[in-house]
């Protein structure tokens, strides 16, 4: 099955070029954040975190609050670790029918529990496997999505040539590649001279490439997709607190207020009875550079409703002077 085949509403691999996503995120990019990023970003695609293949494949319903949807016409990917071909295929065919726009799978997790269990990055040393979970999902997803990799540039040092090479063989519709090995973790700089080797490979194939790293703004976004030849980018830790990044508009300090409000609201509507702790982390990063900042992120570190916080920004607006 080849990508102009594909049924569904939109193969987000074929939006014209560049596209820009925002990136997995484990604990970040639940379905409260994806629907502020959409709303205030609009980027052209948008990744879940990563869920377990075998987990889904096995109907564990708990797994099921990182798949919620908000209604949309941005693309939204799933996106899968694991290392069963067969839960990947059984996972990817749950995954279509629950309506997402594609099926990821996540080849670059450094995280150690996943590492030994064999998935993740743990992947990259088993590049026969991963063709065979590729395989997996894409006749899971039956052609009527995408089935995309993310992964990164080698587990101690870089063997992007090789293993992207592998990777290609088993024709996954787009492969982004984050520019720094396993061994890096977050460390040091990401590499685009390796993302662009990754994207040379994948020239004339039926996979698209894009890169991941380091991008802090949607100019560099661009900018990077022409010097570096790549499809596209994925952005991950500078949207945090910053949804607007995908777009154009720099919101004033009110407008930033507002949507701290409406991301709990949001985190409340899909995780309804839950406290707002881990919105904590958000609230934080929303709330930098100016003023009274650091007052008000410790201010916000106790908060449990929206009331809360709604408090705690009342107490740090400048008081409306009397005409
Ligand atoms: C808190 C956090 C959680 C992450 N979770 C995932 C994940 O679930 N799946 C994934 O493929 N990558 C995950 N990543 C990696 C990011 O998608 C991205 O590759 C990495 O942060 C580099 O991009 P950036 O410099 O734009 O952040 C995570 C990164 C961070 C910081």
């Amino acid at each position: 099955m080849t990508s102009s085949n594909l049924t569904n509403k939109s193969n987000w691999t074929n939006i014209s070029k560049p596209i820009i996503g925002l990136a997995p995120m484990d604990g970040i990019t639940d379905a409260a954040f994806r629907e502020i990023a959409d709303k205030y970003g609009k980027p052209d695609v948008l990744f879940t975190e990563f869920v377990p293949a075998e987990g889904i494949a096995h109907g564990a319903t708990r797994l099921f609050r990182s798949l919620q949807r908000h209604p949309t016409k941005t693309p939204i990917v799933a996106q899968l670790f694991g290392k069963t071909p067969k839960a990947f295929y059984e996972s990817a065919k749950i995954v279509c029918k629950l309506g997402f726009d594609g099926v990821d799978i996540n080849m670059g997790c450094p995280d150690n529990n996943i590492y030994k269990k064999g998935g993740g990055a743990k992947l990259i040393s088993e590049p026969a496997l991963a063709q065979e979970i590729i395989k997996a999902a894409k006749q899971g997803v039956d052609g009527r999505v995408p089935v995309t990799v993310k992964t990164r540039t080698g587990i101690d040092k870089p063997i992007t040539s090789e293993w992207i090479s592998a990777l290609l063989e088993a024709e996954p519709d787009a492969i982004t590649l984050h520019g720094r090995t396993l061994a890096q973790m977050y460390r040091g700089h990401a590499d685009w001279e390796q993302i662009a080797l990754g994207a040379s490979l994948a020239k004339g194939t039926k996979t698209k490439f894009l890169g991941n790293g380091d991008v802090e703004s949607m100019q560099e976004a661009r900018e990077k997709t022409k010097t570096y030849d790549v499809d596209g980018v994925l952005i991950g830790r500078a949207a945090l607190g910053n949804p607007w990044i995908f777009g154009d508009h720099m919101p004033t300090q009110d407008e930033r207020f507002a949507v701290m409000i409406e991301h709990c609201r949001y985190f409340i509507k899909y995780r309804t009875g839950l406290k707002l702790f881990p919105m904590r982390k958000h609230l934080a990063w929303y709330v930098q550079k100016f003023d009274g900042a650091a007052k008000m992120r410790d201010a916000l570190m106790h908060i449990e409703t929206v009331e809360d916080v709604e408090k705690v920004i009342a107490s740090f607006r400048p008081p409306k002077l009397d005409k």
